[in-house]
């Protein structure tokens, strides 16, 4: 193999250094396991309609950081997508997040923000933050049982199979609630979806004589010519997988979530009137219902007569599962230090991304620690300045 960096992992973290590295004029293999460039960014066009689906979940970009957004402008244009979601609870549509909007049409009032605030503090007082024994105890603690039981206690009972008494309080930090008619879903200084979709913006960060791609390629798949073994202490490697896995487990598997996705094309222009609609009550067993053509309004490829909508459940991931969302327990958090003692001994090995360092990263974020890691240790490390 011809390679001065090997990259185990496709996705934005992966492709970040893959694309600085190969401006530096390295030359780069890039391997995934999946049979598409992208991580969970991916998406493609679906066969029956050619609305682009995002294959593993509603994926919407928004950063507040200049070089990150300065960094993916050089591969794509944003639309002005602005995200909004709803939630359908008892049969009735609210918007989310919680503000002065839900709670009047919750409470059919029409208080005003400082009336609003006072009733909401007046309902939180039933429990104290600081002692919450539990997610039930601090959510009515921040917003009050009345909204907690419509919005948030089903929902997070589905989310995460557990009912909210028996979660630990330390999930939730805050619960925002807006005391004006703002629901913006972000509020990030930029904000939009990548014009000609997500994958064409993923091959142009790939697209270099210097980066090979190499797919349905396990890194632990000793079978294939770039493989843990083979490669480790030769060539410099970016690992972006699950730091569990590469240390076969040794001190304990992380804890993670997983989604199922249920997709369905149906003979209607329009379903839901919207992106992404929350089902908060137990009954429905999906949390919530994606509807893809609303990403893009601007495009009239879009057939009048379908759309494609996708249901997501959710549920623990097993080993075999995609990992999703970390569960961050506190014994997740004793393995994941256990993990880092153990980076430290593996030579030339950078760990990154959601996966390599077990949190949640949104878009942006791990655009960003890529470019954090590619110039404060890699590019150098690379013979780079
Ligand atoms: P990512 O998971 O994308 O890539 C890791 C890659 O490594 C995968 O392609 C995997 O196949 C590969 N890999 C793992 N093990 C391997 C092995 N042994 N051998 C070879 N390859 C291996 N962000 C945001 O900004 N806005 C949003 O709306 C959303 N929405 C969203 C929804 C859902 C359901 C999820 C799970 C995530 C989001 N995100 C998001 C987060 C976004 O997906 C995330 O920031 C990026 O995927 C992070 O990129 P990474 O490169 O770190 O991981």
């Amino acid at each position: 193999m011809n390679a001065d960096l090997v990259i185990v992992g496709s996705g934005f973290f992966g492709l970040t250094i893959a694309e600085r590295a190969a401006a530096l004029g390295r030359r780069v293999v890039v391997i995934d396991r999946r049979n598409h460039i992208g991580g969970n960014a991916y998406s493609s066009a679906d066969p029956e309609t050619g609305i682009e689906v995002h294959n593993y979940g509603a994926h919407l970009f928004h950063t507040s950081n200049p070089a990150v957004w300065e960094y993916v402008n050089r591969f794509t244009e944003f639309t002005n997508y602005q995200h909004k979601v709803y939630t359908n609870h008892n049969g009735v549509v609210y918007p989310l997040p919680v503000n002065l909007g839900t709670i009047n049409q919750f409470f059919q009032a029409a208080y005003s923000p400082g009336e609003a605030r006072a009733l909401i503090a007046e309902q939180a007082s039933e429990f104290d933050s600081k002692t919450a024994a539990n997610l039930e105890e601090k959510a009515i603690s921040l917003i009050g049982r009345p909204l907690y039981e419509a919005f948030i206690r089903d929902y997070t009972a589905k989310q995460w199979q557990t009912d909210p008494t028996e979660l630990a309080a330390e999930i939730i930090s805050r619960l925002p609630v807006r005391y004006n008619y703002d629901n913006r879903y972000f509020s990030d200084t930029w904000e939009g979806l990548p014009v000609d979709g997500y994958t064409a913006w993923i091959e142009r960060m790939a697209d270099s004589p210097n980066i090979e791609v190499r797919l349905d390629t396990d890194f632990f798949d000793e079978s294939q010519p770039v493989n843990k073994t083979a490669v480790v202490g030769q060539v410099p490697v970016v690992y972006t997988g699950p730091v569990d896995r590469y240390f076969d487990y040794s001190e304990g598997e992380l804890a993670w979530r997983t989604l199922d996705f249920e997709r369905e094309v149906l003979p209607v222009g329009d379903y839901q009137g919207t992106t992404v609609m929350n089902y908060a009550d137990a009954i429905i067993p999906y949390t919530r219902i994606h509807e893809f053509r609303h990403f893009h309004p601007e495009r009239d490829s879009y057939p009048a007569d379908k759309t494609v909508i996708m249901r997501e459940f959710s549920r623990f991931a097993g080993r075999d599962d995609e990992p999703y969302y970390p569960v961050n327990t506190a014994d997740d958090r004793a393995r994941l230090l256990a993990y880092r003692d153990l980076q430290s001994g593996e030579k030339d090995v950078f760990f990154g991304g959601r996966l390599g360092t077990y949190q949640y990263l949104d878009m942006h974020m791990a655009i960003g620690s890529a470019l954090s890691m590619w110039n404060n240790k890699l590019s150098a490390h690379l013979g780079g300045e």
